[in-house]
C-alpha cells in the first residue's frame, strides 16, 4: 500500500477530466483499509472512496485522499444444486464477474453484461439496464464502518433498494466502504428475461437461446447505442429517468402520444430521460468541447479537454430545456464530486 501525492485522475474517472488528487492510496485487503481508517493521513484530511470511475465526475482537484479497493477474488461460499452464493472483493471489474458467470452458466446478471464501473459500487447505485437490476442477485453486503473500522454486513432488506438508489446513498451515505459483495445466482431453472425494448428481437438472432446469447445480445446492444469511454470520455446516463405522477404523464401524452414509460407504482411512472432531451434538440448537439451522445440523448460526451464546469454548464442547460418544456425536473444520475 502505497500513498500517492499529487496523482492525476486522468485514467480513473472514465469522463477523461483531467483533475488532481491531493492524495491516493489504494489498499488490498480489508485489515489494510483498517489500518488506513485510523491513520493520520486520514482523520487529518477529508477523504472520498472511487470504484472504477465511471458514474463520477470531478468538478476541480481534490484536496483530500482518494481511496480505492484492489480487495479482489471470486469464492462460492454457499451452493445447493440450483444455486451459488458468490463472494466478491469490491475491487473486482463488474464486466468480469459478469463474464465469470456467464462461464459458468451462472443466471442472473446476464442482462447487466458491459456495465463498467466495480464490484464495490454495484450496491451503492444499484445498477441496472435491459429489464435487470443487482438488487435482483445481491444477498449481502459486507461493509467497515468509516468511523469504527468496525466490520457490518448489510442484508439485502437492509440495502433498501430502489431505482438506481439504496440506503448508501442515503441515510448511510459516507459512512460505510463495501469491501465484498454476496450474489445469488441460479445454477439450474434458468429462463431469458429478454422482455425489455429492443432485447428480445436482439435475442432471436442467437440460435442457442442460453445465458450466453442474453450476455452477446446485450453487448450488441449497447456497442450500438453507449459510447466506449475510452474513445469518447463519458459516465454513461447522466441523468436519472424522472419518476412521475400518473395525473403528469396522462397530460403530457395528450400532446406526445409515443412519450415512453415505465410502471413504478399505483400513482407514479418513469419517463425516459433520453426521449425528453431529445424532444428539446438536444440530441448529437455540441457545445465547446463536451455534447450529446447522437445515438443515446441521455449520455453526455467529453469530446476531448472537457472540464467538469463544461460539463455541468451544458447539463444545466439541458435541464432548464426539459423544465421548461415539460415541467420536470431532471436529475443527474452522474456522482459529482467539488474538491
Ligand atoms: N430514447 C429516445 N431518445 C434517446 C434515448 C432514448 O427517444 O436519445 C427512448 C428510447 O427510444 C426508448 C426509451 O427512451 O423508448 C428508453 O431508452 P433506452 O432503452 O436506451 O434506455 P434508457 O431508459 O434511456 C436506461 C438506463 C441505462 C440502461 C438502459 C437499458 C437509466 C438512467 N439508464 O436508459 O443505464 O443501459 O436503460 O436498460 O436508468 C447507465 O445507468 O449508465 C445506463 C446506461
Amino acid at each position: 500500500m502505497k500513498t500517492i501525492e499529487n496523482y492525476s485522475l486522468l485514467n480513473n474517472n472514465t469522463f477523461g477530466v483531467d483533475v488532481n488528487a491531493r492524495y491516493f492510496i489504494e489498499y488490498d485487503s480489508v485489515e489494510e483499509l483498517q489500518y488506513l481508517l485510523r491513520s493520520d493521513l486520514l482523520q487529518e484530511n477529508k477523504f472520498f472512496h472511487i470504484g472504477g470511475g465511471s458514474n463520477l465526475l470531478f468538478i476541480n482537484d481534490y484536496e483530500g485522499v482518494i481511496l480505492h479497493s484492489k480487495i479482489t477474488g471470486i469464492d462460492a461460499i454457499e451452493g445447493t444444486r440450483c444455486m451459488a452464493v458468490l463472494k466478491v472483493g469490491a475491487g473486482e471489474r463488474w464486466d468480469s464477474f459478469v463474464e465469470y458467470c456467464v462461464s459458468k452458466n451462472y443466471g442472473g446478471v446476464e442482462n447487466l453484461s458491459g456495465i463498467p464501473g466495480e464490484v464495490g459500487a454495484t450496491p451503492v447505485q444499484n445498477i441496472g439496464a435491459y429489464g435487470a437490476e443487482a438488487a435482483n442477485v445481491i444477498c449481502a453486503v459486507e461493509c467497515i464502518d468509516v468511523k469504527t473500522g468496525a466490520e457490518k454486513t448489510f442484508t439485502a432488506a437492509e440495502c433498501e433498494f430502489g431505482y438506481r438508489d439504496s440506503v448508501f446513498k442515503r441515510a448511510l451515505k459516507g459512512k460505510y466502504i463495501v469491501t465484498y459483495v454476496h450474489f445469488k445466482l441460479q445454477k439450474t431453472g434458468w429462463t431469458p428475461n429478454v422482455n425489455y425494448g429492443s432485447l428480445k428481437d436482439e435475442f432471436a438472432k442467437y440460435p442457442e437461446q442460453n445465458i450466453a446469447a442474453v450476455r452477446s445480445a446485450v453487448l450488441a446492444i449497447r456497442g450500438r447505442k453507449l459510447p466506449e469511454p475510452k474513445v469518447l470520455g463519458n459516465a454513461g446516463s447522466f441523468f436519472m429517468n424522472p419518476v412521475v405522477p400518473i395525473s403528469l404523464y396522462e397530460n403530457l401524452k395528450k400532446s406526445y402520444p409515443d412519450i415512453p414509460c415505465y410502471p413504478v407504482s399505483d400513482t407514479t411512472v418513469k419517463i425516459a430521460a433520453g426521449w425528453l432531451i431529445e424532444k428539446c434538440g438536444w440530441k448529437g448537439k455540441s457545445v465547446g468541447p463536451v455534447a450529446v451522445h447522437g445515438s443515446q440523448a441521455l449520455v453526455l460526451i467529453n469530446k476531448g479537454g472537457a472540464n467538469g464546469l463544461d460539463i455541468i454548464n451544458l447539463s444545466d442547460s439541458i435541464r432548464a430545456s426539459v423544465r421548461e418544456k415539460f415541467g420536470i425536473e431532471l436529475i443527474p444520475e452522474v456522482n459529482i464530486i467539488f474538491g
